[in-house]
């Protein structure tokens, strides 16, 4: 592949360009954050000529981000984090429209999967954006492969970005190993993806999934939230908020301490199990419900998931406890009838918000794409003096991006001036504010 070429695309249907693009200009209306800074990009064009490869979900809210990298001056090929998620219609946009090679096909199998990553891979990228790390895995089996064989090296990227708890697990453990190559930037980490995606984000959309799947009124019930951190906040927050009376259960006693100090009830799972209507959970543990919390549970209570696998709710003791096969009764609403009460599972206990309802809002994305997009600007910039290892966010790039929404949002702070910042960076004045002589 000669410098300059994009690897070839391979999409469904390029005459869905049209539905992609309504899409992805629905996105873009609340994506501001990301809208600024494509606008900042096309003025300064800080990626001019270089190769960024990512592999996201193909939708329409990436699709604003490979826009933004593109007004950058990059050449930009993409390839599918999940085959599930990947819109057609978008791709479709993406290729036609923005000059974006993407390598995606919804529902496509794991040997194409495999290939598309490899072939971004080839491309030789400057910079990648992952979700997951197989790309980063991808470019390292690629260097792996041309120092062996007789080939051209592969040329060592800037760096890469990564979206996902799980991605910077695998890079942490290819750093520990001696295996990791280059930069990783842990986009993930950063205090206003935290912030947005976990609390925000989940929070709203998981509460949606419940609603959506089953059109309960919330106000009234009893909701018991398993996990209190950074996303059972959230979840707990949202279901306050539309009126429930929100039970946290928790094995961290600081995390305990605090949902009681927000103001919500604090027991163990066993004794939340006779109270609760709606079970949520979302710990990243498993059998976080067993058999023992299903024959305590009202007849008619929901049980919901909201952790990355389908383990936190046991489904063997849920089916071993019924005493029929499951009857769906809605659709994603699998109902258990146990001897003397009927449980019913959401989406058979995997994720529910992306299973019941969309996932993250477009203006949750806006701040992780925006994040994103600053990483990789900055891998361009610092990549060359960056070490080697899975690296934070710079506390500048979090602060640019929460101001740059507080302005979309029309939101005015103040500012230090410059006798309080000497003030905080000296120690001389105790608590009288003078020197102590
Ligand atoms: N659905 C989504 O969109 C989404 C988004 C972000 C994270 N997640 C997933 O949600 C899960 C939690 O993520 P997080 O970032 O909030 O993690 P976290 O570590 O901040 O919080 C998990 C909490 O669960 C508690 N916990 C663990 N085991 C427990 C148990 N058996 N009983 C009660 N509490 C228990 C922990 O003490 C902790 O406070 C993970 O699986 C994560 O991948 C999902």
């Amino acid at each position: 592949m000669a410098r300059g070429d994009l690897p070839p695309h391979e999409i469904a249907d390029p005459a869905l360009s049209d539905a992609g693009q309504a899409r992805i200009d629905w996105a873009a209306a609340q994506m501001p954050v990301l809208g600024s800074i494509g606008a900042r990009f096309s003025e300064q064009r800080p990626l001019d000529g270089l190769r960024v490869a990512a592999c996201l979900h193909v939708t329409a809210e990436t699709a604003n981000l490979m826009g933004t990298l593109r007004a950058g001056g990059a050449q930009v090929a993409l390839c599918a984090s999940n085959p599930l998620s990947t819109q057609d219609d978008t791709a479709s946009a993406l290729v036609r429209r923005h000059g974006v090679s993407v390598r995606a096909v919804h529902g496509e199998g794991p040997r194409a999967y495999a290939e598309h990553l490899r072939e971004l891979a080839r491309w030789g990228p400057d910079v990648a954006i992952d979700d997951g790390a197989d790309l980063i895995a991808a470019l390292h089996e690629d260097r792996q492969r041309r120092s062996t064989g007789k080939g051209q090296g592969a040329r060592r990227p800037l760096g890469a970005t990564e979206e996902t708890t799980i991605g910077l697990v695998r890079a942490r453990a290819m750093h520990a190993e001696g295996t990791l190559a280059f930069p990783v930037l842990a986009v993930n980490e950063s205090h206003s993806e935290r912030t947005f995606n976990d609390r925000f984000g989940t929070g709203q959309s998981t509460v949606d999934g419940i609603l959506r799947a089953t059109n309960v009124l919330l106000a009234g019930r009893t909701v018991v939230v398993i996990g209190y951190g950074f996303t059972g906040r959230g979840v707990a927050l949202r279901a306050r908020g539309a009126g429930a009376h929100v039970i946290v259960c928790e094995v961290d006693p600081v995390h305990a301490l605090e949902a009681r100090m927000e103001g919500f009830e604090v027991m163990p799972a066993l004794d939340a199990a006779e109270r609760g209507e709606v079970f949520i959970t979302v710990t990243g543990a498993r059998d976080v419900l067993r058999r023992e919390h299903f024959e305590r549970m009202k007849d008619g209570a929901i049980l919901a998931n909201a952790g990355h696998f389908d383990v936190e709710i046991n489904l063997d003791d849920l089916r071993s406890a019924a005493i029929s096969p499951a009857r769906e009764v809605r659709p994603l609403v699998a109902q258990y009838e146990l001897p003397d009460r009927r449980l019913n599972l959401l989406a058979e206990g995997r994720v529910v918000n992306l299973t019941a309802a969309e996932g993250h809002p477009a203006a949750v994305m806006d701040i992780s794409f925006a994040l994103q997009a600053l990483c990789a600007e900055d891998l361009v910039r610092r990549g060359g003096e960056l070490e080697v290892g899975v690296l934070a966010v710079p506390t500048g790039i979090d602060h640019e991006v929460a101001r740059l929404k507080l302005e979309s949002l029309e939101v005015r702070i103040d500012e230090l001036s410059e006798a309080q910042r000497e003030y905080l960076r000296s120690w001389e004045g105790g608590s009288t504010g003078e020197p102590i002589r």
